[in-house]
């Protein structure tokens, strides 16, 4: 049985790298081990959370819940068609390493979505998404354990509420369940009309890394090379600089507020969502607003990223509860200025 540690340090267990202490923490290498934990252990706690990657939380504190990291491996798969492949990937697989597999198999769906951290099981809580695609197109069900009863329970894609970094696991169901695994359906053998290129720096990166290729000539393989290029260009590695990805969502808004905002911002980007609202790149807000690279006082150590003002770094020194005063003064401005409401993307504990 998983072995229950007190006191324990979760400072290598969050992409801040923040020094904070959890009472009490365990990891769990398989299903039957999680159900043991949450019919016996997890009873004497007032509160449990589970930690999949680390790499969408902030710690503002110690936690004074009993914490279960998941360390279930493995992949499954479930069935073949002609097309199309199914596979069961266990939630405590390493996300990108996933990815890797999957490309390396030339199993297309995952390509796009390469280089996100995190883990398999922490992939649909929000939904992940990169590069023109969500997680959600490729989810046949999400399979995962009841936490106050060890039940075990299987959503289909439909149950599962996908909408832009959201789904029922960060709603009616949060807190509520542990995800063990996900099943995937993907494309055998894409051809070069399935990749999903639209995102134009997609395109042009894959121009410039493989200026000889032709059109026809592309593959999954081109589309993760590029796709890691560009998230290796812009976004910082947690390895050195600590931090979580994008902070916030980008925010969408009636079409009267982004019409009131190009009056006096003519070059505001913005992508359509319906006919009444748009979203807008909470990047270009926090820019706009002065904060790209700067650090919330000169002597702290949490800071916006030079290359990506979506991104809040911590440069080696800052508490957590930094980090959260300095994404509550940028909430402050950006509304100040745009009248518009950023939400947070990250899990505050
Ligand atoms: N922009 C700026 N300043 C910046 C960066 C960007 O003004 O410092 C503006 C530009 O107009 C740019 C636009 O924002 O064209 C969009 O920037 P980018 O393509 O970098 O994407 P994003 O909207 O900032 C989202 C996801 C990322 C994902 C990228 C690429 C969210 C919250 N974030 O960022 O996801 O990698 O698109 O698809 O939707 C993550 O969730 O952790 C994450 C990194």
């Amino acid at each position: 049985m998983a072995r229950i540690q007190q006191h324990y340090s979760l400072k290598a267990h969050n992409s801040f790298g923040l020094e904070a202490t959890a009472r009490a923490f365990c990891t769990v290498e398989t299903v039957e081990e999680l159900q043991t934990i949450l019919h016996t252990e997890a009873r004497r706690f007032a509160e449990v959370r589970i930690l999949g990657g680390g790499s969408n939380i902030l710690l503002t504190g110690d936690v004074s819940a009993l914490v279960i990291g998941i360390g279930i491996r493995g992949m499954t798969v479930l069935s073949e068609a002609e097309e199309t492949i199914e596979v069961e990937v266990s939630a405590g697989e390493i996300w990108d390493d996933w990815v890797q597999y999957a490309v390396e198999q030339d199993w297309g769906g995952m390509e796009n979505l390469s280089l996100i951290p995190g883990s398999v099981g922490a992939s649909p809580v929000q939904n992940i998404g990169a590069y023109g695609v969500e997680l959600r197109e490729s989810v046949v069900a999400v399979k995962g354990l009841k936490r106050s009863s060890g039940e075990p329970f299987v959503l289909r894609n439909a149950e599962c509420a996908f909408a832009y970094r959201d789904s029922i696991f960060k709603q009616a169901l949060r807190e509520q369940v542990v995800i063990t695994s996900v099943i995937l359906r993907l494309r055998k053998h894409p051809e070069s009309k399935h990749l999903r290129t639209e995102y134009g720096a997609v395109e042009q990166e894959i121009t410039r890394l493989f200026p000889e290729l032709t059109t026809q000539e592309r593959s999954i393989y081109h589309v993760r090379e590029a796709v890691c290029s560009i998230r290796r260009s812009k976004l910082p590695d947690p390895a050195f600089i600590g931090n979580a990805g994008s902070f916030f969502k980008n925010p969408e808004v009636p079409i009267a507020l982004y019409r009131a905002i190009t009056q006096t911002y003519p070059e505001a980007p913005s992508y359509t969502v319906s006919d009444s609202t748009v979203k807008l790149p909470a990047a270009w807000l926090i820019e706009q607003c002065g904060w790209k690279g700067k650090r919330l006082n000169p002597s702290s150590g949490a800071a916006v990223h030079d290359k990506q003002a979506l991104v809040l770094v911590n440069h080696g020194t800052a508490r957590g509860e930094e980090i959260l005063e300095l994404s509550r003064c940028i909430q402050r401005d950006v509304e100040e200025r745009f009248g518009v409401v950023l939400s947070a993307e990250v899990n505050v504990w």
